[in-house]
């Protein structure tokens, strides 16, 4: 049970405890006069779940049996794609330890917390270093299909593995009377032949579209899953792409499969079919719910990503017989929560964004000197990669040698309503995420025929400019690309809500 007040006092204790480094961190002057108020999201008494989470190195047979098995995986309680199911309006009280050679920090992904949990070095909290400990406190105020990972290295602890999947659950989604659940987390491994990783940064992949994995693969494994769900019935299929990189357009080739909640968030149903290109386009990060009407008994449901020459096959759906007659197919609506805050659109301050290369990019902040005593402490939390080739509103977030913490991107008054205009002139399409917030997506210069939804995570095509809208919450925010080798080069910026 931790109130709104002890929260805050936590926050001097982690400072406090991590003695001078995050003291040193609190420092630069680009995080501003004091904090911003951590506003807990659900009551002080709010029912608690404890989890031990515990991040390593291990050994996965990625290439399947037979084949050299993967040393130096990263996972959570040694699981690949760790999944936590827990009910809407419950705490997840974590005691999270690295056990990695290297600093890390865990952020719950779409998740509405207080800020001071969302992991994000160094505007949030220190880095966790090799072998210490950090408390995490969140709650779950939202039903949804969240995730988490670092937010230090992400190329490599991501790409390395280091992912794991939240449930939410609202007790009436059992009442949608679903046959099966099933969940499909698209990651690509690089591997070489003999199964040992890749470098996950390429100075290629990074200023393009990234470095693609060598070996596909669907939860963990090259081989596509292949599931019997009855005839006629309800499949709920919730996919996650959890790639690094890989962008995919989620569809299948039946006509009864209809779109029922985008990164989590209930939206008004419609079908694959009416989407654009008859696909759900999904960058890293991006989740999506869909309901399938299983065919007749012996038929099968192909689920493919269609973005490649070659469709890619991501699940068989098999209809066995169980009895079911036919019935019309009516998409079953998931309830919007009460408690999300929506924006209010006639009263919202209008913000412009461009994403651009990091060739525009000019320097705000002048860079510390090497032998500052804050550098080290800031190379290390800031948790980047060695070169920028990304920027947004001509500022980008400093790499390598480069030591600045940009200043914000802007300064946004807690509770009040925002709409940001995102324009991509960049020859790349970016999934760009904001941190603490589950936002409105108005619309798109290209796509005519989006419906709005909510989401956390949106994609933005070259040459297209998304409006999207929320209300601000208090709090230092990051808003980035989802690419990790884009955000490792410079494409986040960072919000002040106060
Ligand atoms: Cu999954 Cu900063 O994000
Ligand atoms: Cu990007």
């Amino acid at each position: 049970m931790i109130s709104r007040r002890a929260l805050i006092s936590r926050r001097a204790l982690i400072l406090g405890g991590a003695a001078a480094g995050a003291a040193a961190l609190a420092a630069p002057s680009a995080l501003g006069e004091g904090l911003p108020e951590a506003v807990d999201t659900l009551p002080p008494d709010a029912p608690q779940r404890h989890l031990s989470l515990v991040a390593a190195e291990t050994e996965v047979p990625l290439l399947g049996a037979g084949k050299p098995a993967t040393s130096r995986f990263c996972a959570y309680n040694t699981t690949p794609f760790l999944t936590l199911r827990a009910p809407q309006g419950t705490r997840l009280m974590v005691d999270f330890e690295n056990r990695l050679p290297d600093p890390t920090t865990v952020h719950w992904h779409g998740i509405r917390g207080p800020y001071i949990f969302d992991g994000v070095a160094p505007i949030t909290q220190p880095t966790v270093p090799p072998g210490g400990r950090f408390a995490y406190n969140v709650p779950l105020p939202d039903p949804g299909f969240y995730f988490f990972h670092p937010h230090c290295d992400e190329t490599g602890q991501v790409g390395r593995g280091l992912v794991g999947l939240l449930f939410v659950e609202d007790p009436a989604d059992r009442k949608l009377g679903f046959d099966l659940e099933h969940i499909i987390a698209v990651k690509d491994w690089r591997l070489d032949e003999a199964g040992r990783f890749l470098t996950m940064f390429t100075d290629e992949g990074a200023s393009t579209a990234g470095s693609f994995g060598t070996v596909r693969a669907v939860n963990g494994s090259p081989i596509p899953p292949r599931v019997e769900a009855p005839a006629y019935g309800d499949v709920r299929v919730r996919t996650i792409v959890a790639d690094a990189t890989r962008v995919i357009d989620f569809g299948c080739d039946v006509d009864e499969a209809a779109v029922i909640a985008c990164d989590g968030q209930a939206t008004r149903p419609f079908l694959l079919n009416d989407a654009p290109d008859n696909v759900w386009r999904m960058g890293p990060a991006m989740r999506v719910d869909v309901h399938v009407r299983m065919p007749g008994p012996g038929q099968e449901v192909k689920i493919y990503d269609y973005r490649t020459a070659e469709p890619y096959l991501l699940t068989t759906l098999v209809a066995v017989d169980k009895g079911r007659k036919k019935t019309a197919f009516k998409p079953k609506a998931l309830p919007v929560p009460k408690e999300l805050p929506l924006p209010d659109i006639a009263g919202a301050s209008h913000l412009d964004f461009l994403v651009q290369t990091s060739a525009g990019a000019t320097a705000i902040a002048p860079p510390l000197p090497p032998d500052d005593p804050l550098a080290k402490a800031l190379i290390e939390s800031r948790c980047v990669g060695d070169k920028t080739f990304w920027a947004i509103n001509r500022t980008s977030w400093g790499a390598g040698a480069d030591l600045r913490l940009p200043p914000p991107l802007n300064v946004l008054k807690a509770g009040q309503s925002y709409v940001l205009s995102i324009t991509n002139v960049t020859k790349h399409v970016h999934p760009m995420h904001l941190h603490g917030h589950v936002f409105k997506v108005l619309s798109s210069s290209k796509k005519k025929t989006l419906p709005q939804f909510l989401a956390d995570t949106v994609i933005v095509e070259p040459n297209e400019t998304v409006d999207i809208a929320f209300k601000a919450a208090s709090g230092n925010w990051v808003f980035h690309c989802h690419i990790l080798e884009h955000m490792d080069s410079g494409l986040m910026g960072w919000f002040r809500v106060a």
